[in-house]
């Protein structure tokens, strides 16, 4: 269990801030919420108590004797403020201290994540702009607003990013080495190209071939390279989970596609990762109209082999200065690893990472372990939550840019 603050500003979307609230709380977490005195107009301290099991205040007037705004930060294991309203960053970044929120973030020695929301001007005023830099600087993760739909018939950047994309950065930074990968934004200047989820191979107007992915490894990839810095396109196969905020979406649907995609981005990119999960037969032929059953009782597929992307992008000049396979066997141990390099040597990509598909662990769980090979042999192995994954394949494909393997 971490002491987790949840600094809510005065924005609409305080409310998506109750969400965020119960997924600490059911991930074991123990949630301390404190809104700002704006916030408190949006959605009242009754709720946030309820959700949080604490009482809630936006003053330091209140348990003086508890000195509370300095007891609050020193104690955090991680500081979320979300939304962070433009005011509020203002405020963050000019040092203050005139509220329980802002004293409680200059106490605070843990990791400190803001949540922008705001109108698109806001976020796009070089003022603004200003106090994000400042803030990273000092060290702050700073997430990028997502695009869409914002309070009003006005639309673009500015929205507040999913609760479940929020509470997996969070889970990022648990992790030191990836705390420290996001603070120094080590990729920033790299264009990073992901694929995630699996395709779908259409048999007729109703029916599909497909798979079990869930598209959260090449997710949480895509998650923690923008967290890093960089130019981020997510080439987007059927996923259970929502876009990360930031990132640019390219949607395909067959192998074919992904292919087309892939060959399409991948030259001018740095890193590819190819975590989608294509389906490795097409039908034969496609039927337009819904497929009878024939009396019979029975139906022979005829299926053909879809094109290998990893192996194309690899062959392929110009290419991507590292790139990344996945490889879901069904192995453990010296049997996985012996799988694996081979594989590696047949796809011709720069690292590969392995993981053990048994018994169907991995596919739609958040956890994952994985060993990372490139063709000398293992450089590193991870486990955890995928998002906590994620950054440690960046780090190795950062490496190998690096020429450090
Ligand atoms: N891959 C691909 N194109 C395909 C199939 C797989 O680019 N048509 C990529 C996957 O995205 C992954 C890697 O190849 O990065 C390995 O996927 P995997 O399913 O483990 O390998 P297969 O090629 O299917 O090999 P095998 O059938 O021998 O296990």
């Amino acid at each position: 269990m971490s002491r987790v603050v949840l600094g809510v500003g005065g924005g609409i979307a305080a409310y998506k801030a109750c969400e965020l609230v119960r997924r600490f709380t059911e991930a074991g977490d123990d949630v301390t919420v404190v809104p700002t005195a704006a916030a408190l107009r949006f959605v009242g301290a009754p709720t946030w108590e309820a959700l949080s099991g604490h009482p809630v205040t936006s003053e330091v007037w209140d348990d003086v004797a508890e000195v509370r705004h300095v007891r609050l930060g020193k104690s955090a294991d991680l500081v979320v403020v979300a939304p962070a309203t433009a005011d509020l960053l203002a405020r963050a970044a000019a040092g203050r201290a005139d509220d329980l929120l802002t004293a409680t973030l200059l106490t605070a020695r843990c990791p400190v994540l803001f949540v922008p929301a705001m109108h698109t001007e806001m976020w796009l005023h070089p003022a603004t702009g200003a106090n994000v830099r400042t803030l990273r600087d000092r060290g702050a993760v700073v997430m990028e607003p997502a695009s869409g739909r914002l309070t009003g018939a006005d639309s673009g950047p500015g929205r507040l990013p999913e609760p479940e994309d929020i509470h997996a950065v969070a889970t990022g930074l648990r992790d030191d080495a990836a705390t420290a990968a996001i603070v120094s934004r080590d990729l920033e200047g790299l264009r990073v190209v992901v694929s995630a989820g699996g395709t779908r191979e259409v048999l007729d107007p109703v029916r599909y071939l497909s798979n079990a992915s869930s598209g959260r490894m090449g997710i949480g990839i895509a998650r923690a390279a923008a967290l890093r810095g960089a130019a981020v396109t997510l080439v987007r196969a059927t996923i259970g989970a929502p876009v990360p905020s930031g990132i640019e979406v390219v949607d395909v649907v067959s192998t074919a596609d992904l292919a087309d995609a892939m060959t399409a981005l991948a030259p001018d990119a740095d890193i590819v990762v190819m975590a989608a999960a294509p389906a490795d037969f097409t039908p034969a032929t496609r039927s337009d109209a819904k497929i009878k059953k024939d009396g019979t009782g029975g139906m022979t597929l005829a299926l053909v082999q879809t094109p290998d992307v990893l192996a194309g992008l690899a062959a392929a000049s110009p290419r991507a200065r590292v790139i990344v396979g996945f490889a879901a066997e069904t192995a453990e141990g010296d049997e996985l690893l012996r799988l694996g390099t081979e594989k590696l040597r047949r796809k011709g990509c720069d690292l590969l990472v392995l993981n053990d598909v048994t018994a169907g662990r991995v596919f739609g769980s958040r956890d994952n372990s994985v060993v990372i090979i490139d063709r000398q042999g293992i450089v590193a192995r991870a486990a955890g939550p995928k998002d906590t994954v994620a950054h440690h394949i960046l780090s190795a494909a950062r490496a190998e840019i690096e020429g450090e393997h």
